[in-house]
């Protein structure tokens, strides 16, 4: 497969949807970015790395963070999770407070908010620092050192983080969190705010299509547990539009309200797009179009 003809095409035929959509708002310091930008990286599981357009550009990750969290506690503590936090879609906003309620306080899935907010609470039991452990994850599976967190991206969400807020209170007095919630929310927004390339996170996410192994040749996860961090990504990972990207892209993935959707093709290719533009759902406009374009051009997807 010839991966970079396929990137240049997928760039081409995008075009036209870069910059359409809106650049998140409800975080000051995101809405400051220039919308018409728009990259693209793969990674095989050979080690083979191509890119087009931004794909060298750092960007807020966001809830990308989510899927490496998530890998990171199933690592060090395997099943006992799902105790805490489900794994099936909630068709709802990805900080919506009303399931909650009816839910007792556990989250629908590990990648809305509610459910993040536990990952990184466990995380930060099992590890004693959370978005350092990621932070370190991150650095050495993309290899690239100057990787690191943005202050003014985690004072700004710190700032306008009342929904955050509400839901790690509401998770604490159904005594589904671990620690105080201003330690839990602290480091989940420092995890949010690091700023990695399309090319940082293809190279990171490398682990989810090779079946758990790590840059090194290490293994991070079981092969089921892989599995099974690729099925969440896929039924949950683009919050109320999982269907959607479901229908139109075929694969496991995950995204940000920075812009940015790292997709897997297990035992090929790990994906990462970027175009800030959002859709309603939080989704990158260009990103998906992107990604529908890719398996779409190419026939790959898990389908
Ligand atoms: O918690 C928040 O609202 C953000 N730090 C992350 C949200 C996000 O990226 C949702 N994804 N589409």
């Amino acid at each position: 497969m010839d991966y970079q003809a396929v990137l240049e095409e997928v760039a081409a035929q995008v075009r036209p949807q870069i910059g359409c959509g809106q650049v998140a708002q409800y975080i000051p310091a995101l809405a400051s970015v220039a919308p018409e930008q728009f990259g693209m990286a793969v990674v095989d599981v050979e080690g083979g790395v191509h890119g087009v357009g931004d794909w060298e550009v750092p960007f807020s990750v966001q809830s990308i963070s989510k899927t490496f969290t998530l890998a990171l506690v199933l690592a060090r503590d395997g099943e006992k999770i799902w105790q805490r936090v489900g794994r099936e879609p909630s068709g709802n906003p990805f900080n919506s407070l009303v399931q909650l309620e009816y839910e007792h306080g556990i989250p629908r899935n590990p990648f809305i908010n509610a459910g993040a907010l536990v990952i990184t609470d466990r995380l930060q039991s099992l590890t004693g620092d959370a978005s350092s452990t990621l932070l370190e994850f991150l650095r050495t599976e993309s290899g690239n050192p100057d990787l690191g967190f943005n202050p003014a991206v985690a004072a700004s969400e710190t700032d306008n983080g009342d929904r955050n807020a509400a839901l790690a209170h509401f998770m604490a007095a159904y005594d589904n969190l671990e620690n105080l919630v201003p330690s839990v929310l602290e480091h989940y927004f420092w995890q949010c705010s690091v700023e990695m390339s399309c090319r940082d996170l293809a190279l990171a996410g490398r682990f989810l299509a090779r079946h758990g192994l790590r840059a090194d040749g290490s293994r991070l996860l079981a092969r089921s547990e892989a599995k099974q961090v690729n099925a969440v990504m896929l039924t949950c990972g683009t919050y109320d539009a999982a269907g959607d990207f479901a229908y139109r892209v075929g694969l496991p993935g995950k995204s940000g309200v920075g812009g940015g959707i790292i997709a897997v093709i297990p035992g090929r290719c790990t994906l990462c797009v970027w175009s800030p533009g959002l859709d309603e759902r939080g989704n990158s406009v260009a990103g998906v179009a992107a990604l529908d374009r890719f398996t779409t051009l190419t026939g790959l997807s898990v389908f």
